[in-house]
């Protein structure tokens, strides 16, 4: 071969590249661009339709209820948000009004409330709903993780933390959604996990609740399809929050240590960015993880032995460690 001809050669390829994305790569992306813009547009105009809305959010004193806090307030909602720790929920609100100018302004209400008592909480509830006759959006948020074997953990951890994670969301749903019915009009947000959707060793109980949480609302969305309530369960990955220091141990104490896939992890606010669109576009599910956890859960369900097998190994590794 002549060195003329393989010159020639060597400059087809980008020719021929270019010529390709020509033909293909430019209308796609002209047309995702387009797509984009006017979605931006769409999410900027519809988050208007939020002013005035009465919003519930609980666990607002910290980690993604208090980015959810900011996130709804800047939209001009009616905010009721609960926790057990008043003193954090009254600097949330003060942070709120001090950061931001809405008019009307809508001063927070706090409702100081521990949500793993379901006997206190019904009187509790009903009361904090006639500030605002009514409400609009519940986020679902609050929540306890947990580390620990399934064989040395106390059955009253596992309770626990079911307690703290799924029955206080069905149990506050339940109050709430009648008042929903009756105006015809609601939306109901659930802040699961991935862990809903693939359990990993030494997470059982948390998985364990974050899965129920999963199944009642799939339950739920169907039965009430009729009446204008929206559901929406969101799994997140690792967000930057202070849920693995509080995680509960098997014994019942508090982990107290900081997890470096904590750390490395999502902004609150991205994710309650991510969470009031889901809202707006009213998603019935959202997971807001990385490529490669969306593949783990895809092959949950579609190569469940090959999960087994890689969580089996996953468990190995982390007793080797300890
Ligand atoms: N961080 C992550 O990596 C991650 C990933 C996926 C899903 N999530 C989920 O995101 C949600 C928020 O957690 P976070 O990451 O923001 O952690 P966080 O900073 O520890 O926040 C947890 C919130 O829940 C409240 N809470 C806990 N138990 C409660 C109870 N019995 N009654 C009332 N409020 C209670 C806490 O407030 P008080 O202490 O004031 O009561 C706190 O405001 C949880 O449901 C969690 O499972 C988190």
């Amino acid at each position: 071969m002549g060195q003329k001809q393989e010159a020639a050669e060597y400059h087809m390829f980008p020719n021929i590249a270019r010529w390709l994305f020509l033909i293909f790569g430019f209308p796609i992306v002209l047309t995702w661009s387009a797509y984009s813009l006017l979605d931006i547009m769409w999410l900027r105009q519809k988050r208007k339709s939020l002013k005035n809305k009465v919003v519930m959010i609980t666990g607002a004193s910290s980690g993604l209820g208090e980015a959810l806090a900011h996130v709804f307030y800047k939209c001009g909602c009616k905010l009721i948000l609960v926790s057990r720790r008043e003193e954090e929920l009254k600097r949330v609100r003060n942070d709120l009004t001090n950061t931001y100018q809405i008019v009307p302004t809508h001063l927070p209400v706090i409702l100081p409330l521990d949500l793993a008592k379901i006997d206190d909480m019904k009187s509790k509830v009903l009361k904090v709903l006639l500030v605002h006759d009514g409400i609009d959006i519940l986020i679902n948020n609050a929540g306890v993780s947990y580390r620990g074997e399934v064989i040395s953990t106390d059955i009253d951890v596992d309770m626990k933390v079911m307690m703290s994670n799924y029955f206080s969301q069905v149990c506050l749903t339940k109050i709430i959604l009648p008042f929903m019915i009756k105006q015809n009009s609601g939306h109901i947000v659930g802040i699961s996990s991935v862990q809903g959707r693939i359990a990993i060793p030494y997470r059982s109980a948390y998985a364990a609740s974050k899965y129920s949480v999963q199944a009642w609302y799939d339950s739920a969305r169907a039965e009430i399809f009729n009446k204008n309530i929206k559901f929406t369960i969101v799994n997140p990955g690792y967000i930057k929050t202070s849920l693995s220091m509080n995680a509960l141990t098997g014994s019942g104490q508090v982990y107290g240590i900081m997890d470096e896939t904590t750390v490395n992890g999502y902004e609150p606010d991205y994710v309650a960015e991510r969470i009031l669109e889901a809202v707006l576009k009213q998603k019935k599910e959202v997971t807001i993880a990385p490529f490669l956890v969306k593949c783990a859960i895809i092959i949950r369900t579609l190569f469940p032995s090959l999960f087994f097998w890689l969580m089996q190994k996953r468990a190995k590794k982390l007793a080797n460690n300890r």
